[in-house]
């Protein structure tokens, strides 16, 4: 057993003081990573049923061959590590906005980290994943205007919570357009929401997507000794590519 709880560090940035803490959990006899901002617990990881689903719903949706694939949120890293384990993705584009959470993974404090950054298909990128759709640059800064043939999203609590009102745009359908240029026909774009299934956004996704679904995801809650759930939205284009009409291409204001 290792010590029952250690603050492995914590930095003052932009957005307030966020903390990395590793505590042992008595009752399920297991290390838990949680990182916080002040006193708000941001991610945990007893909480990654969702994330690794997100991932695995997104790249079975995604058109066949090998895949380039974009995550929007390192956090602690099980999105990312899932989608590394279908052998078909070729690249993998993490984008992060927070640089001391890139820095905990590569100086291997969070338990993925060590795999995650050692991993030839990976690229951790530090950078504002909105900013990047806004702009029209999009996520491979060596290769601007790339498309890949999945997004997977998982940064705001859900479409209608989100973490800064800078990010409520993209969820809008003229958001999702700008969103979608970046996919290669018959790509995918994939979003964890904390909510469940939303009417209205629903409806956003539809008008650029052609096939959309909103998949309910349920799993065991430790602290309530019941079952939670988080919702998984997947949106696909269609093979021909077209997009619904709208500006794919200036920055946005
Ligand atoms: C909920 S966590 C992601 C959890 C992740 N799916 C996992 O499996 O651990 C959200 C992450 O998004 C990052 N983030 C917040 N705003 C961002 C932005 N505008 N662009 C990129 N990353 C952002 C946060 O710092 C945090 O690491």
């Amino acid at each position: 057993m290792s010590a029952r709880f250690e603050e492995l560090d914590w930095r003052e940035t932009s957005i307030g003081t966020i903390s990395l803490r590793r505590r042992w959990d008595r009752s399920l006899e297991r290390d838990v990573h949680e990182i916080k901002l002040d006193e708000e617990f941001l991610m945990s990881s007893l909480f990654t049923v969702a994330e690794i689903e997100l991932a695995r719903l997104g790249l079975a949706a995604s058109p066949a061959g090998e895949l380039d694939v974009v995550v929007g949120g390192l956090g602690l890293g099980y999105t990312a590590r899932a989608a590394l384990d279908e052998p078909r993705v070729r690249s993998l584009h993490v984008v992060e906005s927070l640089g001391e959470v890139i820095e905990w993974h590569r100086r291997g404090l969070l338990p993925l980290g060590a795999e995650l950054t050692s991993e030839p298909r990976t690229r951790l990128v530090h950078g504002d994943f909105f900013a990047m759709v806004g702009a029209g640059t999009g996520f491979d800064v060596e290769a601007p205007r790339r498309r890949f043939h999945a997004v997977l999203l998982d940064i705001d609590h859900s479409p209608t919570h989100v973490l800064d009102p800078s990010h409520a745009w993209f969820y809008e359908p003229e958001g999702l357009r700008r969103l979608a240029a970046h996919l290669e026909p018959g790509g995918v774009f994939a979003l964890w929401s904390d909510d469940p299934p939303h009417e209205e956004f629903t409806a956003a996704l539809s008008a650029v997507f052609d096939t959309v679904r909103a998949h309910v995801v349920t799993f065991d809650n430790p602290y309530t000794g019941g079952e939670s759930s988080n919702t998984v939205y997947t949106g696909v284009l269609e093979h021909n590519g077209q997009l619904s009409s709208g500006n794919n291409g200036a920055p946005l204001p």
